[in-house]
């Protein structure tokens, strides 16, 4: 099922998500639809607060489904290490149309547990790298706008706020 994609400014964005302490069936199936919303938008990652699920829970594929083993699910992630830079050009499913320059690790080691259970550690550079952390950050309530300078955050909003006005943004819910 694809699921409505929460955007930018709705408040359940800026909440902490909540540890998952046990993968029922409702995690599983709510990882699957996250799936399939992550496909139909597309985009190489969604964490469980953009379709307003306050749980870690996250779901990435670098390959947009053309690979489908490049899919991973992944509980409670934490990034245990981290090293280099990267300056790439970032966008959010959540703040659709906007993109700016954001600084990342180049590089990360995540630990977390996978869909079936299993505790896991992965190293990963690049576009991968940059994916983690973008869809981390979303459990802690982080944007991207945030990593940005104000200049670049003013544009957006500004931004933002007009094509809400033409009706070109919609929001279900504003801070
Ligand atoms: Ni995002």
């Amino acid at each position: 099922m694809i699921l409505e994609i929460k955007k930018y400014p709705d408040e359940v964005l800026r909440q902490k998500s909540h540890p998952i302490d046990t993968i029922t069936d409702e995690i599983k199936e709510l990882a699957s639809n996250m799936a399939e919303t992550m496909y139909n938008a597309p985009g190489y990652g969604i964490a469980a607060p953009q379709v307003g699920v306050s749980k870690r829970l996250l779901v990435v594929d670098d390959s947009l489904g053309s690979d489908p083993a490049r899919l991973m699910k992944i509980v409670n992630p934490v990034i245990v290490e981290s090293s280099g830079e990267l300056f790439e050009e970032e966008g959010c499913l959540s703040i659709p149309g906007e993109y700016e320059l954001v600084k990342r690790f180049s590089n990360v080691t995540v630990q977390y547990t996978d869909i079936d259970g299993k505790e896991c550690l992965i190293e990963v550079e690049g576009l991968l790298s940059r994916i983690f952390q973008h869809e981390i950050d979303h459990l802690d309530g982080h944007l991207f706008i945030d990593d940005i300078t104000m200049l670049q955050r003013d544009r957006i909003k500004k931004s933002i706020k007009n094509r809400i006005k033409v009706g070109d943004y919609n929001v279900t819910e504003t801070d």
